[in-house]
Order: C-alpha cells, then sequence, then structure tokens
C-alpha cells in the first residue's frame, strides 16, 4: 500500500510542507511546539478503510482517544463516521463536534453512574459492558431513568497479540479489559433476567498497533461462537464490533497493517452472522495525518555525546518516553549534514527524550524539526508538566491553514486554582 505519510509532509524546494504550506510559515504565525494536521490525510485515511468495508454493512466509529480536537472530529462527522468513547468528557466533546447519540459506541472499564446516565440521556447507539457489576449498575440507573439501554459485550477472546510495548495490548488473557470469552454466556444470560437492558451486539477489540492478521484471525471465531451462544438464548442482536488496532509504521523498517487482508478476515465473519459491522480505529485514521512542530533551542556536547534541545518536551509528545516509542525525526529546511544525537526537550527528567542515539539531520539552535506520526495520541495525552502550557493545534486543508486549538496561556496553568480556599471543616 502506497505511504501517504510522504504525501502529507513532503519537502518542496528545501523546505517540508503540510500539504500546501510550507511548515516554516505556520510556526512564524503560530509559534512552537505545535501539532499540524493534514485534513486531506484524514480524509483518505478514512476512504482507504470504508473502501475496504465497501461490500458489508459497516460504520467506522473513530476511536476519539487518539484525536480528539473538535475540528478534526468535525471533519470526520462530515465524512460520516461515528466515534467511540470512554468517557463523559469524550461524549461531551462528542456532541460539541456534532455527533448525535447514535453515532456514538461508549467502552471503557470504569464508566461511573453520571456518565451512564448521560449515555442514556444522549442516547447512545451502544454502552459496551465490561464486567457484570457494570452490567448491573446500567440496569439500576436505566430502570431510574424508565428507560432500555442498549449494550453490547466487550467479550476478551483471550488472543496472543503481538504489540511493540506491553501498554496497549488489551485482548489477552488476565488483562483487565473485556468479559472473558468463558463468562460471556452467563453474563448473556443475566441480561435476559434484567428488563432494563438490552443486547444488541458483541465486540472486542485486542490492541493497538497490530500489523499482522494473525490475532484477528485467531479471535474471530471465538466472537462468533459467542455470537451463536447469544442468538441461541434468544438475543436479537444487531452489531458485530471489531475494535481498533490497525498498525500504521512509526519507522521505514515497521511493517503497515494490511488493510486488505484484514478486511478480507473481517468481511467474511460479519457476513456470516447477517450483523452490522463496526469498526473502532483511532491510530490508522490520524497518526499519519499529524507532525509535532518544534525549534531547536540549542546544541549541547557533553560527555562525548551530541544533545539537540528542543522546545517540544514529553509533556507535549509522551510516547517516546512512555513506550520507547519511535518517532522519525527530520528538519523541516533539507540539510546533507547529519550526526548521531540524542534528541531532547527541556523537561527536569531523564526520561524527556524524543530519540537516542539517532542518526538525525545536523538540525543548528533556531531551526525547525518535526516528530513523525504524531497525530495520534500526541495532544491527547499532553499535559501542563513542568507548568507548560500545552502546544498549539493546527489544521491544514490544501494551501490554507487554521489555528483549531490555542495554546494554552500561563493564566490557563491556574486558572482553577485562583479562586479563596474555602476551608471546611469535617
Ligand atoms: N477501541 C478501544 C476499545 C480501544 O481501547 C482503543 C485504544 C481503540 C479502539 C483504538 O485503538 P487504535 O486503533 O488507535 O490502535 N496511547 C497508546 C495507545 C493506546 C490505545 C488504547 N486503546 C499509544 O500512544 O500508542
Amino acid at each position: 500500500m502506497e505511504s501517504v505519510r510522504s504525501d502529507a509532509f513532503a519537502t518542496v524546494d528545501g523546505t517540508m510542507h503540510a500539504e500546501g504550506v510550507a511548515l516554516s510559515d505556520i510556526a512564524a504565525a503560530v509559534g512552537t511546539p505545535c501539532y499540524v494536521y493534514s485534513a486531506n490525510t484524514i480524509r483518505a485515511r478514512f476512504a482507504r478503510l470504508t473502501q475496504a468495508f465497501a461490500d458489508v454493512p459497516h460504520h467506522i466509529h473513530f476511536a476519539m482517544k487518539a484525536n480528539s480536537n473538535l475540528a478534526v472530529l468535525r471533519l470526520l462527522q462530515e465524512l460520516g463516521s461515528g466515534v467511540d468513547i470512554v468517557s463523559g468528557g469524550e461524549l461531551f466533546r462528542a456532541r460539541e463536534a456534532g455527533f448525535a447519540g447514535r453515532d456514538i459506541v461508549f467502552s471503557g472499564v470504569g464508566k461511573t453512574v453520571r456518565e451512564i446516565e448521560q449515555a442514556l440521556d444522549d442516547r447512545v447507539l451502544l454502552i459496551n459492558i465490561e464486567s457484570e457489576a457494570e452490567l448491573l449498575t446500567i440496569e439500576m440507573v436505566a430502570a431510574r431513568r424508565g428507560v432500555v439501554a442498549s449494550v453490547a459485550i466487550r467479550v476478551n477472546p483471550e488472543v496472543t497479540v503481538d504489540t511493540p510495548h506491553e501498554y496497549i495490548k488489551t485482548g489477552e488473557k488476565g488483562g483487565k479489559f473485556g468479559i472473558p470469552r468463558d463468562d460471556v454466556e452467563r453474563i448473556a444470560a443475566l441480561i435476559l433476567t434484567l428488563p432494563h437492558v438490552e443486547l444488541k451486539g458483541l465486540g472486542m477489540h485486542l490492541g493497538s498497533q497490530i500489523s499482522n492478521a494473525d490475532p484477528m484471525r485467531q479471535a474471530l471465531p471465538r466472537l462468533l461462537a459467542v455470537v451463536a451462544a447469544a442468538r441461541s438464548q434468544g438475543h436479537a442482536l444487531e452489531y458485530l464490533d471489531v475494535g481498533g488496532g490497525l498498525a500504521v509504521p512509526y519507522e521505514a523498517t515497521d511493517p503497515e497493517a494490511d488493510v486488505d487482508d484484514y478486511a478480507r478476515l473481517v468481511r467474511a465473519a460479519v457476513r456470516e452472522t447477517g450483523l452490522q459491522l463496526m469498526l473502532e480505529p483511532g491510530r490508522f485514521i490520524v497518526a499519519e495525518a499529524g507532525v509535532l512542530l518544534a525549534e531547536v533551542l540549542y546544541r549541547k556536547h557533553s560527555a562525548g555525546k551530541d544533545f539537540v534541545i528542543t522546545d517540544a518536551g514529553m509533556n507535549d509528545l509522551i510516547r517516546p518516553s512512555l513506550y520507547q516509542a519511535f518517532h522519525q525525526i527530520d528538519p523541516v529546511v533539507e540539510t546533507s549534514a547529519s550526526l548521531v544525537a540524542d534528541i531532547v526537550g527541556p523537561i527536569c527528567e531523564s526520561g524527556d527524550f524524543y530519540a537516542k542515539d539517532r542518526t538525525v539531520a545536523d538540525i543548528q539552535a533556531g531551526q525547525l524539526l518535526v516528530v513523525r506520526t504524531a497525530g495520534a495520541y500526541g495532544y491527547t495525552m499532553a499535559s501542563n508538566y513542568n507548568s507548560r502550557p500545552r502546544p498549539a493545534e493546527v489544521l491544514v486543508d490544501g494551501d490554507r491553514f487554521a489555528v483549531i486549538t490555542e495554546r494554552e496561556r500561563y493564566e490557563d496553568l491556574v486558572r482553577l486554582e485562583r479562586a479563596h480556599l474555602q476551608w471546611r471543616t469535617a
């Protein structure tokens, strides 16, 4: 499959562009660090997936934890996407972006009563249940409101998944996610006794950054077996949710998910059931559509090593620190010279790095660089650590660009702490 990465952020006349806009122009107008997204890449990725599943009834529910910016969500909403949410905050954002309840599925192992109330009031399409206790809470909340909640069981198919980091596995035995496949029949039978809950679907999510179809090949028959069991109990199922997890390449040598292979498997399985297919991709849609644009503050040579110190840190993009994730780093203005260096941020932690002992372009202080493949789990995982305002986000569409999140200001850092202290006694 062609790589969209090179198309969206290509070097033209020696300067890297995002679509038709020079990144140096964006840096001059907005400052650094900032995230820059390519609208046409998001459109292309969405279309790629839609095409692969064109001949089965399906709906894409973008996992908005990957990128929950309102402008990005609106773009996806216009393309016909739904969303997969995991919190009341994401539900609020999704509604702000224009998604209707029927476009929303609600996942996550720890939904609060308040969040369940919110979901029922907004009439979300499905609440994915992940435990018996949660199911009983949903029954209680739905009964109080006099409504019937549509739910799906998230099945843990207990397959072995080869992801680049432990933290992004979710479909394995012993994990906190989903209901173990051996318990599904019992839970489905329990649902039949609950008047305010209706079982509409079965789903799973195997993990993230999965580049081969083996786990899916192993898991689908297990999911189909529980579909058959639930049907024989009398449940009128409508949906089969296969989750997200499609991999994207971060490094030139990384395998890219074979979307057609994946789609072939999933299409065949869903056809067998006659159910409507749901997909929950996050990274696949947005990762390659974004870069983090930063400026080199200083160069430093210390203990025989070279350091490139940038104005972006682990608070802006935590993936290298948290998962030892690889992100390609390139200069905005082309240069032929290179060096081996650690690319680090300004934060007071040794874990604040983007790359170690990496051969990179010889980028001098005052010059710009990009950290690539940063459109997923970048800004959404950003923090204010070291009291650093979170960066701006910019959307490029053709030869135009717009700020879609303003850079935080210092005032924003203390806004919620300004009120006079109201001491209470116990
Ligand atoms: N559906 C569910 C229920 C999920 O938990 C997730 C991701 C997705 C869909 C979307 O997975 P994707 O298609 O994006 O792989 N912060 C980590 C990734 C954590 C993924 C959590 N769940 C990272 O930066 O790699």
